[in-house]
């Protein structure tokens, strides 16, 4: 499976802090937002991923993170010059997907917690049909909402319901199996001009090949949007990497405890930087016994 993380949103409830430079870069705590959707897809297994930017913030995201193969992984870049809904990141990436099954990791989004890694390979498990996350959350409204019968089937979808069915948020990573790229020729804008994802995974759900799977409280998920949001997730990450619990959205101690690299890589990889506490981190990592 490929891997799409879509960061050529505008970011403009973040302005002024993301008017010069994509949200997607801007730090969640100790480390720029994007590495959190990245460590996710690299935990599911995924070592080819395409990052879709804006034409200006692009040069900024290949400088962060070149090629990949620092990580152990093949990081391909593409634009998207108007902004035309998420689900317009299959049209994009047709090529690069080839015919295959796809994740899709929206950069703003930040998933946190131990059984994290066991819902990702659940995720990864399924072949057939689509697979997404859905969140418990207080304010509905302003996600995607899906509504599950008893037996945890999606019967509903809507995109930011003025009246939600269930407090179900649908979170912005999601799993595809090789039809999405057919799905999203067939999309038509919604009345806010975007080509939804949500009607993508209607179209699964229509089918019955919807698999949603509910985050349990240990799991943690921010969509880092707004400045409330943002400075929520900073804090909430600065709190588990305080308590010494774990580090949180580390694509390098993913690349090392999946084999994407040796010890010996990332040391020689981590050298070329000051002992920052995020890379004194890294470097206790590779020195380790
Ligand atoms: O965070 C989860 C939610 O993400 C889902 O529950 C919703 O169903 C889904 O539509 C989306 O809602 P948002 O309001 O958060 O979407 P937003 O427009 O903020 O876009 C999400 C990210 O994708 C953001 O970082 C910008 C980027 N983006 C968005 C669009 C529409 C692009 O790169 N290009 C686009 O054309």
């Amino acid at each position: 499976m490929k891997g799409i993380i879509l960061a050529a949103g505008k970011g403009t409830r973040l302005y002024p802090a993301s008017q010069h430079v994509s949200k997607v870069l801007l730090p969640v705590y100790d480390k720029p937002m994007i590495y959190y959707p990245l460590s996710a897809l690299m935990s599911a297994g995924i070592t080819e991923i395409m990052v879709i930017t804006s034409k200006d913030d692009r040069m900024y995201f290949k400088r962060l993170l070149g090629d990949g193969s620092q990580f152990g992984i093949k990081l391909k870049y593409a634009v998207q010059k108007v902004q035309r809904g998420i689900a317009d990141a299959f049209l994009i990436a047709e090529r690069f997907i080839d015919g295959g099954s796809v994740a899709l990791a929206l950069g703003d989004n930040i998933f946190c917690g131990d059984d994290m890694d066991e819902l990702l390979a659940e995720a990864m498990a399924e072949s057939d049909g689509a697979t997404v996350f859905c969140k418990k959350v207080a304010d509905p409204h302003a996600f995607g909402v899906a509504e599950l019968d008893k037996d945890g089937k999606v019967v509903s979808l809507e995109e930011k319901p003025e009246e939600p069915k269930s407090d179900m948020a649908v979170t912005g990573l999601y799993f595809y199996d090789k039809d999405v790229v057919r799905f999203a020729k067939k999309l038509k804008p919604s009345a806010r001009g975007e080509l939804e994802i949500t009607d993508i995974n209607r179209m699964y759900m229509e089918e019955g090949r919807l698999h949603a799977i509910p985050l349990p409280e240990s799991v943690a998920w921010a969509d880092t949007g707004t400045f409330e949001t943002l400075l929520k997730a900073s804090n909430y990450i600065h709190d588990v990497e305080k308590n010494g619990r774990a580090m949180v959205g580390c694509p390098e101690q993913v690349a090392l405890s999946r084999g994407y690299i040796t010890k010996r890589q990332l040391l020689e990889w981590v050298s070329k930087f000051k002992e920052t506490a995020y890379y004194s981190f890294v470097k206790d990592l590779a020195n380790a016994e």
